[in-house]
């Protein structure tokens, strides 16, 4: 577990094993720089400050710090630095950090007393989620750097103390979360099948004070939750639906709805995938994993909306028993769909989730699935796509995500595909034609909503990076868990202001 501290001591008097310095473009000392008489160490070593270079400067090296080390980061021109250009150079740095075991960092005072309370959570938050690693399979510490015990964020002292140690406080809170859905994403599908999900879920909900019902198949069954049992029928693990409620203190409006695809592992079933198709699909419930993340983040920090999240797990596998290619099910609320490709499976147990949600009467529901390989072929492996039937949902999404630097971008819900998936048999079927995959798949879900304002997340690129990225080792990368707290956050200060 990593401490959070904000302080205001001067650059070269904070004690940390690392100092982490940025350098601009054009060889502008960063914040802190010229404090630590670093000024010229930079430029003696040839660099220039471009995005990407690094130079680590030992204590013992002279330097007029009492922290054990600097890392002076360059981070290219000052004019294109922004909130997100830090939080990514402040991942890339932690993986240093986590070697020296502490870091603070003057990263903030880039910025504008204006920006601080944001600039400080966004620090906070880049050097936390780099320093995150899954090391519960590795047997030897041998290439462990060590966990990274304290960040310290160095800030102005005319800035205001509290706002800036609740930011620290929050990005604590973010990173838990995000790194708690990667750990539920990373690990394998054999040690998670849907039951063990939603023991993890139940746990944390005990932990953080929320309310959880688990639906287990017999109760699914009493309840019409056809696509969720159809997708399982094929496996000997069970699946579960996982039901949790967030009341937020003071929230008087209806709840906020939140659903995440939770498939424990996709083969495809009897529409089988290829081994090399397989070999991420335990990645499948990166939905769920992001969900029950923004629920256990929003608890913790007494977020004041209302929330309530479904979240279907099964595992979809062929078998004797498993659904086949022309099977028809009734999903909750009497839908019927055929099943033409077992392999478009998140639809079907996300339509029952919808219908579920929907007959609460929420504000409007918002779900995340790692849906469709056509998403990925549209915006490729690091953008969300955003589909639905609210313009204003999926513009607060865009927003909030751009905010944490989770980029998503929309999709059009355009009205004459809907035909695509028209069935012969049944009220609708669970595939289109070739193209335009990410848009008939949301068709599909919409069929299940109602009125209520509705977005999708298609996550199928960016739950998962195959070599890592800024912010994290490959693996699960608990996308869009900030996106979606932030969200709830603007949502509740809104109704606040009205
Ligand atoms: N889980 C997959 C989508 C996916 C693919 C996510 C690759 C992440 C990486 C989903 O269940 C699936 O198999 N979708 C099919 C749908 C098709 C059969 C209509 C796809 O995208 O190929
Ligand atoms: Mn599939
Ligand atoms: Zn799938």
């Amino acid at each position: 577990m990593t401490t959070y501290a904000f302080s205001t001591e001067s650059p070269g008097d904070v004690e940390a094993s690392l100092l982490i310095l940025p350098v601009f473009e054009g060889g502008d000392p960063g914040p802190g720089v010229r404090e630590t008489g670093l000024r010229d160490a930079f430029a003696a070593a040839k660099l220039t400050g471009k995005k990407g270079e690094t130079l680590l400067v030992t204590g013992r090296d002279g330097g007029g710090f009492a922290a054990g080390a600097a890392l002076l980061v360059g981070v290219g021109p000052k004019a294109e630095f922004d909130i997100t250009a830090m939080r990514r150079a402040l991942g890339r740095a932690a993986g240093t950090a986590r070697r020296f075991g502490s870091a603070a960092t003057t990263f903030p005072l880039a910025f504008g007393a204006r920006q601080a309370t944001e600039a400080v959570q966004a620090a906070a938050e880049g050097l936390g989620l780099g320093a995150y690693r899954f090391r519960r399979y590795k047997t030897t510490s041998k290439d462990d750097d060590g966990p990274l015990e304290t960040v310290t964020i160095v800030g102005a002292a005319k800035w205001d103390a509290r706002a800036a140690r609740d930011a620290v406080t929050r990005a604590d809170v973010l990173v838990d979360a995000v790194g708690w859905a990667r750990d539920l994403v990373n690990t394998p599908a054999g040690d998670l099948p849907p039951a063990e999900i939603a023991k993890s879920a139940k746990a944390m909900a005990k932990e953080v004070g929320l309310t959880c019902t688990i639906w287990n198949e017999t109760q699914l069954a009493q309840g019409g939750f056809g696509g969720i049992l159809g997708v399982g029928k094929g496996s000997v693990n069970p699946p579960r639906m996982i039901e949790l409620t967030y009341r937020g203190t003071g929230a008087r409006t209806a709840p906020i709805a939140l659903t995440g695809k939770g498939i424990a592992f996709d083969s495809g079933g009897l529409s089988i995938k290829d081994a090399a198709g397989m070999e991420t699909m335990k990645m499948d419930m990166g939905g769920a994993a992001s969900i029950l993340g923004t629920m256990k983040a929003i608890a913790r920090l007494k977020v004041k909306t209302n929330v309530i999240a479904a979240i279907p797990c099964s595992e979809n596998m062929p078998s004797g028993s498993a659904q086949k290619p022309g099977d028809v099910i009734t999903h909750r609320g009497g839908t019927t769909s055929e099943v033409l490709n077992t392999d478009a499976e998140g639809r079907l147990v996300l339509a029952d989730a919808l219908a579920y949600l929907a007959e609460k009467d929420p504000v409007c529901i918002v779900d995340t699935a790692t849906l469709t390989g056509a998403c990925m072929i549209a915006l490729g492996t690091d953008v969300g796509g955003a589909i639905g039937t609210s313009d204003e949902v999926a513009g607060e999404l865009i927003r909030a995500g751009a905010a944490t630097g989770e980029p998503i971008w929309q999709l059009p819900l355009f009205a004459d595909y809907r035909t695509l998936i028209d069935s012969k048999v049944a009220d609708i079927k669970n595939i289109g034609k070739r193209y335009g995959g990410a848009i008939t798949a949301s068709w599909f879900l919409a069929e299940f909503v109602g009125e209520t304002p509705w977005v999708h997340l298609d996550i199928a690129g960016p739950a998962f990076s195959e070599h890592g990225n800024d912010l994290g080792p490959a693996g699960g990368t608990g996308m869009p868990v900030r996106t979606l707290v932030r969200f709830l956050q603007e949502r509740a200060a809104a109704v606040r202001k009205r």
